[in-house]
């Protein structure tokens, strides 16, 4: 996993700036909606055209001292709310029209680099992966969720082929005390035998952090609900850092564009419904120059679409598409039960 932030020589590097920039023409100005404010990348950005209004979202609550400094310099022109961003249709937008709405899916090198959070191998002590407003964290889940439910996590969110082995070398260890980060490193390099240059648990650290944080939902929910606040011929933009979350963005974004037959009891001419329009098929990357400042941006994708028409009836379609991936975050569920259980 890449954070699209990096700091290098203190300086940030907002992955695709300049392809969003030109792609919502701040210029022209308008409100646009950044769902993951971050280090404050691209809503700075946008707030340099003076005609802009940015309201910005993050479920860190650390990013609000970051949103203060925004709202100084910017006043009128900026808000913050300290939401996830699957809760987009229950912020105030004050009635402006939307022009886009923009994901830059993932956490910052701020957040990894932060111990307490525990987003990163390195870190020391009790498992975390916490980005803001959960309702569990990585350590509930390693320590007290059953192997098989361990084993369909690492599968599914890490595409992590040694699943089985691993849960099962969890549970084993964990009777004797619980598993801490150190702890849960060591059990996966025990398994896996060094390859390549990517770590070991990169993708079991993946998979847990997507569960602990529900960012399947999210990004499902706040695809589905930014398509209802966004003014006709807005725009929603997505960038996306694994294949996980790029297959349900492209899914999205082609099902939404393509055109659908409202009723069989519509008289031909009027029973179609592409409400959206994909501008292309394939997502754009970083160029060559902007990897090699900021090398994490290589793993990069944006898409995006436009609004055509306002949005009826879609919403089916693309839960059940992902109905095995909501399944599994949905065992989070069980975990409650058995945390309300242990403190019974
Ligand atoms: C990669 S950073 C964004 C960087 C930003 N584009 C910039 O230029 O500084 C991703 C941010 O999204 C936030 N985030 C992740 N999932 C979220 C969610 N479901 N709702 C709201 N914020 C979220 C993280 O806390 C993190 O601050």
């Amino acid at each position: 996993m890449n954070a699209t932030i990096l700091l290098n020589n203190e300086k940030h590097y907002p992955v695709l700036l300049d392809e969003i920039l030109s792609i919502i023409s701040p210029q022209n100005g308008g409100t646009f909606i950044d769902c993951t404010l971050g280090q404050g990348g691209y809503s700075n950005a946008i707030l340099t055209f003076n005609e802009t209004n940015v309201i910005a979202i993050d479920r860190d609550p650390d990013i609000k001292i970051i949103a203060q400094k925004i709202k100084s310099q910017n006043k009128n022109r900026f808000s913050f709310f300290n939401k996830k961003f699957s809760e987009i249709d229950k912020i105030q937008t004050n009635n402006f029209d939307v022009k886009a709405v923009i994901f830059d899916l993932g956490y910052s090198y701020n957040q990894i680099k932060d111990p307490k959070k525990g987003l990163s191998f390195e870190s020391k002590g009790k498992l975390n992966m916490k980005l803001g407003l959960n309702s569990f964290s990585a350590d509930e889940v390693i320590n007290k969720l059953d192997q098989k439910d361990l084993e369909l996590i690492f599968k599914y969110f890490g595409e992590e082929k040694d699943s089985k082995v691993i849960s099962k070398k969890i549970v084993e260890h964990r009777l004797r005390s619980n598993l801490d980060t150190e702890k849960l490193v060591n059990i996966i390099n025990s398994v896996k035998k060094k390859r390549g240059r990517t770590h070991n648990a990169t993708k079991i650290f993946q998979a847990i952090r997507i569960f602990v944080n529900k960012e399947i939902s999210e990004l499902v929910y706040g695809l589905i609900n930014s398509t209802r606040i966004l003014d006709i011929d807005g725009i929603i933009l997505a960038v996306s850092f694994h294949s996980l979350e790029d297959r349900i963005i492209k899914y999205f974004l082609k099902s939404l564009s393509e055109d659908k037959k409202i009723s069989r009891y519509f008289p031909e001419e009027e029973n179609h419904n592409k409400m959206f329009e994909l501008v292309s098929k394939k997502p754009i990357f970083p160029s060559q120059k902007e990897i090699s400042i900021n090398k994490p941006s290589r793993s990069a994708k944006l898409r995006y679409a436009i609004k055509k028409k306002n949005v009826i009836n879609f919403e089916k379609d693309i839960l059940k598409k992902f109905s095995k991936l909501l399944e599994i975050e949905n065992l989070s569920s069980k975990l409650w039960k058995i945390l309300l259980l242990l403190f019974a």
